[in-house]
């Protein structure tokens, strides 16, 4: 049991995918795994784990944000001895070529601040996908028939966002997508020498204002999580 993970350590899987929301987790562990047992609700942030073509899976919610999946992330790989950490969420488009629906790997992402801004100082640390990951997500997304977006996206601190001018200049730089938590997690792997991906699904767009009609959401984060478990094992 941690602080925020209220599990025995042998409850929790060395994979583990992280959707930021907890009924996505929910959904995701019912539709995709075997035997899906509940192994945490504190705080309402669900986790189940099961298991995909016989290996041991957990599903957690993060929660929204690189400060609340930083908490998560901790204590899965310090308490939780996790290996392999896979986010799965939406994220809006930031290039043309980008459409509703799409499916992105990233790469590396860009931020303002992570977390571990603190420890990082006047480092602009590059946080970065697992190769080996990332590789297996593209072949897995080809396997299915889908071409997904290989390259670096944005973990924004704010959703809300009041600065037009600095997603002016990510979509200048070629950055695919933006959503919340990437950074963070590439760079606790990173630290810990663990193994992390983002595969998200593109929900919005931030060029066209265009948005998945709430019924459709389902089917396109179904391809994510499939990409991911098969990403997880080749
Ligand atoms: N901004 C930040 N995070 C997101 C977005 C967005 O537009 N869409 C989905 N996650």
């Amino acid at each position: 049991m941690t602080v925020h993970i209220g599990a025995e350590p042998g409850d929790i899987a060395q994979t583990v995918l992280l959707p930021g929301d907890p009924y996505r987790a929910k959904w995701a562990a019912e539709t995709f795994l075997k035997d899906a047992r509940l192994v945490n609700e504190v705080r309402g942030m669900l986790g189940f784990t099961g298991t995909y073509k016989g290996n041991a899976v957990t599903i957690q919610g993060s929660g929204m944000g690189m400060p609340s999946l930083s908490i998560y992330v901790n204590e899965l790989i310090k308490d939780f001895d996790v290996n392999t950490l896979i986010r799965i969420g939406s994220c809006g488009g930031m290039q043309e070529k980008v459409k509703i629906r799409d499916v992105i790997v990233a790469m590396t992402s860009t931020t303002l601040s992570t977390p571990s801004s603190g420890i990082l100082k006047e480092l602009n640390f590059a946080p970065s996908a697992d190769w080996s990951l990332l590789r297996a997500a593209v072949d897995a997304a080809e396997a299915k028939g889908i071409t997904p977006h290989v390259g670096g996206i944005y973990s924004s601190d704010v959703f809300y966002d009041e600065r037009p001018d600095l997603n002016e200049q990510m979509v200048r730089h070629g950055i695919l997508g933006v959503e919340m938590e990437a950074a963070e997690l590439y760079t606790l792997a990173a630290r810990y020498g663990k193994r992390a991906l983002a595969v998200l699904t593109v929900s919005d767009h931030l060029i066209t204002g265009e948005a998945l009609p709430s019924g459709d959401r389902e089917r396109s984060f179904g391809d994510m999580v499939e990409i991911a478990l098969a990403a997880a094992f080749p």
